[in-house]
């Protein structure tokens, strides 16, 4: 019988490293929000990446939330968010009340445009509105523009927020992702390229790195003020990272550079295989970046005669899970009342049954395709994926 093969689904370590802290955990009975491992992979995290600070939370929507808040954000502020993204990225702008502004994507990276960007940031300046912070996305582990939005958001004077949830191990001139912004956010969920079973960390990278950082703690364990009785003065949350969850996280951690090099073969195989199907397309690799390949994702050009749909249906009957690229954000229903700013004029429904327009964003969504990832696959694997694909250009 033929195997499920998922998107991206967890890969423990071959050594087993997980289970050696999650015992420790239990030896030393600290089953709880503290503890050696979640201290520990604040630190690991933060010597890997060159962070100046790292704080563990229970998800990735968790650390962006609590770097909207370190950012000053409040009820009321514009941000601008990349609209070609997950919707984590953009819910806690809603969770504070805030206003968000999307952002279109460019075709070089796949992620936000900063010529977009520097649009937005006149426009809203002739309204007489300075947002109080930039979230940008290393979408699918692509290295956005990150040099250009970090100097435009230094010409503004404006907090950047990068969402690295997807790109951990992804470098750009030898940097890691998550460390240009003032805040970097890494996800551990089931699906990244390493995960803790659920869980995030919030990178602060700003001078008053310390300062920020054990604000963020404290809002993240309930805001307990340093009284002998509980005492508030500020609303907190519930968001810090267990103490056995963290110890996955570490073991994980242990076999990051052997994840990427999974997924950065994976995505070689199929570009081999599937790279001279006529309208095919790869996401692109930007010069001087290394891409983490979380996901590899094909675009299928207009000529094409199949759709991202036709190619997931045939996967789905072959028992393979494939996904269209994220829907943007702009189009989403509940973010309908939001600006959109692109520079594509005149911008049209292009696709009535995707509701994708003719913005780049709106275009990479309706013609991409998500193809299967999980580094646990093996060649026959891979194989059998492509035979599936490759039989839909033999009957197009
Ligand atoms: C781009 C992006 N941002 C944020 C998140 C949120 O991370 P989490 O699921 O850990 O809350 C995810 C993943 O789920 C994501 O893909």
């Amino acid at each position: 019988m033929k195997q499920h093969i998922y998107l991206a689904s967890p890969h423990m370590s071959e050594e087993g490293y997980e289970q050696e802290y999650i015992k420790e955990a239990f030896d030393t009975n600290w089953i709880a929000p503290l503890g050696r491992n979640v201290t520990e992979f604040e630190n690991e995290i933060t010597a890997k990446l060159s962070a100046q600070k790292a704080v563990a939370l229970s998800s990735g929507t968790a650390a962006i939330h609590m770097a909207l808040k370190a950012a000053g954000v409040r009820q009321g502020d514009v941000v601008f968010c990349q609209s070609l993204t997950f919707s984590a990225s953009a819910n806690p702008i809603a969770y504070e009340k805030a206003v968000p502004v999307f952002i279109d994507s460019e075709t070089d990276t796949w992620n936000m445009d900063p010529q977009a960007l520097k649009r937005a940031f006149e426009t809203y300046e002739k309204r007489g509105i300075k947002p109080k912070a930039v979230i940008v996305v290393h979408l699918y582990g692509i290295c956005a523009k990150i040099r250009e939005i970090r100097e435009i958001c230094d010409e503004y004077t404006v907090a950047l927020i990068e969402d690295a949830a997807e790109s951990l191990g992804t470098t750009c001139h030898g940097q890691s992702t998550g460390t240009f912004g003032d805040y970097g956010i890494i996800s551990f969920n089931g699906n990244k390229i390493i995960t803790s079973s659920g869980g995030g960390m919030l990178l602060v990278n700003t001078s008053d790195a310390q300062e920020k950082a054990a604000q963020v703690l404290s809002w993240a364990t309930q805001a307990r003020e340093p009284a002998p009785w509980y005492q508030h003065t500020q609303i907190g949350y519930n968001y810090r990272m267990s103490n056995v969850v963290a110890g996955i996280g570490r073991g994980q951690l242990r076999v990051l550079e052997r994840r990427v090099e999974q997924k950065r073969a994976i995505f070689a195989y199929y570009k081999k295989h599937l790279g001279n199907l006529p309208g095919v397309s790869f996401m692109p690799m930007p010069e001087g970046t290394y891409c983490n390949c979380w996901l590899s994702v094909m675009q299928l050009d207009e000529e094409c005669p199949l759709t991202p749909l036709d190619i997931m249906r045939a996967l789905e009957e072959d028992d393979v899970e494939s996904r269209p690229v994220w829907k943007p954000m702009h189009l989403q229903p509940v973010f309908a009342d939001c600006d959109f700013v692109s520079l594509m004029p005149h911008l049209h429904i292009r696709d009535e049954q995707m509701g994708a327009d003719s913005s780049i964003s709106g275009q990479l969504f309706a013609h991409g395709i998500c193809l299967p990832s999980d580094s646990k696959m093996t060649d026959e694997d891979l194989q059998r994926i492509c035979e599936v694909v490759q039989g839909l250009w033999k009957r197009a």
